[in-house]
């Protein structure tokens, strides 16, 4: 277990993944383009490799057999829904009216801040002085204003010399005297402004505004439109979850923080649908099983936490009473605090009964439950109709990645590194490495022979590096930063009694096991045995 906020640095994090091809900023021979990341060769695979292991784990093999609240198998369909829907979907949703973020402008730096992300303080006491605005959860930003206030009222000041409240409760003649977090003027910040989070396009080549449609801002609505088709069209039946992973757009105010706030993003979104009566033990399910999986593809620690949500943060379709829970993670830019990684909503029949009641839907999303209702004169149930409620465990892939990212991160000063990757074997992108130890004497030969049978075995679960330039030294060095966990090396003894070295990446320790023994020592160091 590693605690990220005390022993890495976002900076060393951030300069191994553009290294090692695993994230590159968008758009970089142009300078970039803020919110944007794409992915590089062993990023790409770690993100399949994630995305890889909640689809098994939910669609081929939900929860991993473990039961309902009730002992039944838990039921999951798959969808792959599009992008672009009718703008009446969003309209229904309520992203087209009330998708919004505040925002503050400064007009001295034209830096622009989440208004909510911004506090402020004044000498306790002291309601003429200026105010200083700053960034929670960023200490520096914090410490500058501190400095900035000592420095107006000529005396060093500590925390216990300060008033601290939300910018978004300072008044206009308040905000005049506020000076912002990177600003030297005075009342240089606006007032706060609405922001719509939905990135408009056109349908067609007119581009009127008859045109408009969205990049969806989460794959759960595209769920929701075809609840009825999954029901008529299949054989499942209330309760049953409709999965589905796939890109969200959502043109964030301040983008920040590597790939965790971005403009493009994916989700893994679960909509589980269940009777009203069996919702919160639904909700509790979900909440226990998405913490435990999360810890066992490798986030194990005090760097991940479960939190329930207090009253005043629930969103607008949560249900009144019930639960509303973050699985957060102590990222180095987050740290001492978290950010959320998934949250496990109670989203009542809010989507449903939207859509069901939009003007222009002219659907009823009703279900039928024949396994519900009064008795019959021949003893069956006569059936009960209603909007199920739902329990929606959402999660961010790119975040998921990030976190995976940051926990993997091993500074090891005594290595040729300095780090290595301690990936989960499941999420490793190279899950093993052959290497002849000199490019002659027949090992090159034996070394691609052992590559094949591992690629043949293993190469649809991730990369099988092999290289034959190099000394082993920077050949393992390599395969620490890319977090391969096995390295094994043909050398003259291979030729002569049959075995191969075995390096693990964690240890560094090598010995010597039979090349015969190779493919089971990889099935079961990937936990497939
Ligand atoms: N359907 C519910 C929904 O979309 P959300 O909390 O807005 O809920 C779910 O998003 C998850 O999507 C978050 O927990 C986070 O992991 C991810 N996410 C949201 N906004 C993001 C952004 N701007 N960049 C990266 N990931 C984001």
């Amino acid at each position: 277990m590693s605690d990220v906020s005390t022993t890495k640095s976002m900076d060393d994090i951030m300069s191994l993944c553009k290294r090692r091809g695993f994230i590159y900023q968008a758009s970089e021979i142009y300078g970039g383009v803020n919110g944007f990341w794409d992915y590089g060769p062993l990023g790409a695979q770690l993100k399949k490799n994630l995305r890889d292991a909640w689809w098994q784990d939910i669609v081929m093999n939900p929860c991993q057999g473990k039961p309902g609240p009730k002992g039944d198998p838990v039921s999951i369909v798959p969808v792959d829904t599009c992008i672009i829907q009718n703008p009446k979907v969003w309209e229904a949703s309520g992203h087209v009216g009330g998708f919004n973020d505040p925002m503050v402008d400064c007009r001295e730096t034209k830096s622009r801040y989440r208004a909510d992300h911004l506090f402020c303080m004044g000498e306790k006491g002291d309601k003429s002085g200026q105010i200083y605005a700053f960034v929670e959860n960023n200490d520096a930003s914090f410490d500058a204003a501190l400095k900035k206030l000592g420095k107006y009222k000529k005396k060093e000041l500590t925390k216990d010399d300060i008033d601290i409240c939300p910018l978004t409760d300072l008044s206009v003649d308040e905000l005049a005297i506020t000076v912002g977090p990177d600003a030297k003027e005075v009342g240089t910040l606006t007032e706060p402004r609405a922001f719509n989070l939905m990135f408009k396009t056109y349908l067609g080549a007119t581009a009127t505004e008859d045109d408009i449609a969205y990049l969806r801002p989460e794959t759960a609505q595209g769920i929701f439109i075809n609840f009825k088709n999954v029901v008529d069209t299949t054989r499942v039946s209330v309760p049953f979850g409709i999965a589905q992973t796939g890109k969200a757009f959502r043109n964030e105010v301040t983008p920040r923080n590597f790939t965790f706030r971005s403009r493009e993003f994916e989700q893994m979104e679960i909509e589980f649908f269940c009777h009203a009566e069996e919702a919160n033990d639904w909700y509790a399910f979900w909440r226990d099983w998405r913490m435990q999986w999360w810890q066992e593809i490798g986030l194990a620690g005090e760097n991940l936490i479960l939190r329930e949500h207090d009253k005043d943060e629930l969103a607008h379709y949560a249900k009144e009473g019930a639960g509303t829970s973050d699985i957060e993670y102590r990222f180095p830019f987050t740290a001492p605090g978290y950010g959320e990684l998934e949250g496990i909503a109670h989203r009542s029949n809010y989507d449903l009964n939207a859509h069901q009641n939009h003007p222009d839907s002219n659907t009823k999303l009703e279900y039928l439950d024949t396994t519900r209702g009064e008795l019959a004169k021949n003893g069956q149930p006569k059936g009960e109709r209603y909007l199920p409620d739902v329990i929606e465990p959402s999660a961010g892939l790119d975040r998921g990645v990030l976190a995976i990212l940051c926990e993997a991160y091993t500074p090891d000063p005594e290595r040729p590194s300095k780090v290595f990757m301690k990936f989960h074997p499941r999420v490793a992108p190279i899950k093993a490495a052959v290497f002849p130890l000199v490019n002659k004497d027949g090992m090159p030969e034996k070394a691609a022979e052992l590559h094949q049978l591992l690629v043949k075995k293993f190469g649809h679960l991730g990369k099988i590096e092999t290289d034959p330039k190099q000394s082993i030294g920077k050949r393992y060095a390599r395969m620490d930063e890319a977090g391969c966990p096995f390295c094994f090396t043909i050398d003259g003894d291979t030729l002569t009694d049959g075995t191969v070295t075995v390096r693990d990446r964690d240890t560094a320790e090598q010995k010597r096991i039979p090349f015969d023994d190779v493919v089971q020592f990889v099935a079961t160091g990937l936990g497939l045995t």
